[in-house]
């Protein structure tokens, strides 16, 4: 295959691995600068020039995008979307992954462990947000900070109060983060390739360090990863449509935390620590995949007139409880069903003999109208009892 990977540093560890694979394997490798590439935006017709240069199109792209050309690599990563070329991790799963808030934000609505965290805008909300976390010590992070930089430790209510505003001030947006204390120092790191663990390490900071990152001086050492850490981090990596992601973990109390999901995960210390042929398996992955270019769904499914993508959860009492896909009668109605959750299993394209269960969600893709009518008001969730007011409520009291 033709490959470019999408690199500021070609002297760089996992560069060099990347690009020493390929090679052993026969393809042709290029490293490539996204600064140095322009984009030509015509009907139908998206094109690349590079240094002034058509380009040679290539059959895939590895971004290894750095954190300071996030904006301008993501852009160039979705031009080669739109020109049909394969990257294991799209423009929208590196856009994602790269923005704390947002990516636990996306986890947050699966069953996937993840450390309690709070975003504020006005500094009446601190001290509400500080308890919902679980109070100090807490940890508070910038939204884009790598390498540890950014991740701060606050013992007291009033010190975090002043970082947060402090920070605040300098238009520096953060997350207030409930402070796993039990893994203090360590955390986990799981290379996830194509939706399967290839390597994990548990980096131990060292000192009195809370941050066990590598360039924080973190010691890694190779680890046989518990099923329950393997299920998160492939989930994780499902969630955020990332094909080659390093997922970190907390060991919480509950088991996995997950902190981040990296969309350029670092060779060196993967491969030092573990002696995988980290880089290989990524090359053979993407070469299979490279005439497999990933496709925007939402782009495609929904440019006929009345169709789109849906959730139905099935609620207790419904007909359709102990019928089959085929007995719903779905299909002639002109819905199709491409996936059907049931409890923490997706079964993909469930057979049209399939019973449905209570509570199975099936994911349909058809006549809008057909879809809106089995949408049921959705139950609110419940709250946990506020306390009640001061003033005694009598009846017929409106509050
Ligand atoms: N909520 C937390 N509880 C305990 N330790 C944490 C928490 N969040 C981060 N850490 C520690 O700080 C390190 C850096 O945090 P992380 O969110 O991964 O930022 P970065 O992107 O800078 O690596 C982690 O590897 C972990 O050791
Ligand atoms: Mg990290």
């Amino acid at each position: 295959m033709r490959l470019n990977i999408l690199s500021r540093s070609p002297e760089c560890y996992s560069t060099m691995r990347l690009v020493e694979a390929a090679k052993d394997r026969g393809h042709k490798v290029l490293v490539r600068d996204v600064l140095n590439y322009a984009i030509d935006i015509d009907q139908g017709e998206p094109d690349l020039y590079y240094q002034g240069k058509e380009i040679n199109i290539p059959n895939a792209v590895i971004p290894r995008i750095g954190t300071s050309v996030t904006r301008y690599g993501t852009t160039v990563l979705r031009q080669f979307e739109q020109m049909d070329v394969y990257t294991p991790n799209t423009s929208s799963g590196v856009t994602n992954s790269r923005d704390k808030l947002r990516s636990l934000q996306i986890l947050s609505k699966h069953n996937i462990g993840i450390p309690r965290t709070a975003y504020v805008s006005r500094k009446e909300d601190v001290n509400d947000a500080l308890e919902r976390v679980g109070g100090t010590p807490v940890i508070i992070k910038l939204i884009e900070g790598t390498q540890g930089v950014g991740v701060i430790l606050a013992d007291k209510p009033e010190i975090a109060k002043a970082i947060i505003e402090t920070l605040h001030s300098a238009h520096q947006n953060v997350l207030i983060q409930k402070f796993v204390a039990e893994s203090k120092g360590k955390d986990v790191r799981a290379f996830v390739i194509n939706d399967r663990v290839v390597g994990a390490i548990r980096r131990t900071a060292q000192g009195q360090e809370f941050r066990s990152n590598v360039h924080r001086g973190g010691v890694a050492t190779p680890i046989d990863l518990d099923p329950t850490y393997e299920n998160a981090a492939v989930r994780a990596a499902q969630i955020m449509g990332l094909k080659v992601c390093g997922v970190d973990m907390l060991e919480g109390a509950d088991g996995p935390q997950i902190m981040e999901v990296n969309s350029s995960p670092g060779l060196e210390g993967i491969e030092g620590s573990t002696g995988l042929d980290i880089a290989g398996e990524i090359i053979d992955f993407v070469a299979d995949q490279a005439n497999m270019p990933d496709i925007d769904l939402r782009q495609r499914l929904t440019v006929s007139r009345g169709y789109g993508v849906a959730d139905i959860t099935i609620p207790d009492g419904s007909p359709y409880i102990g019928k089959t896909i085929k007995e719903t009668g779905l299909r002639e109605d002109d819905v199709a069903v491409l996936t059907l959750k049931r409890g923490d299993s997706v079964i993909s394209n469930p057979k049209s003999s399939r019973v449905l269960e209570s509570d199975d969600t099936l994911l349909c893709y058809g006549k809008v109208e057909i879809m809106k009518k089995m949408i049921q008001d959705r139950p609110r969730r419940r709250r946990e009892l506020q306390p009640l007011p001061e003033t005694p409520v009598t009846e017929g009291t409106t509050l």
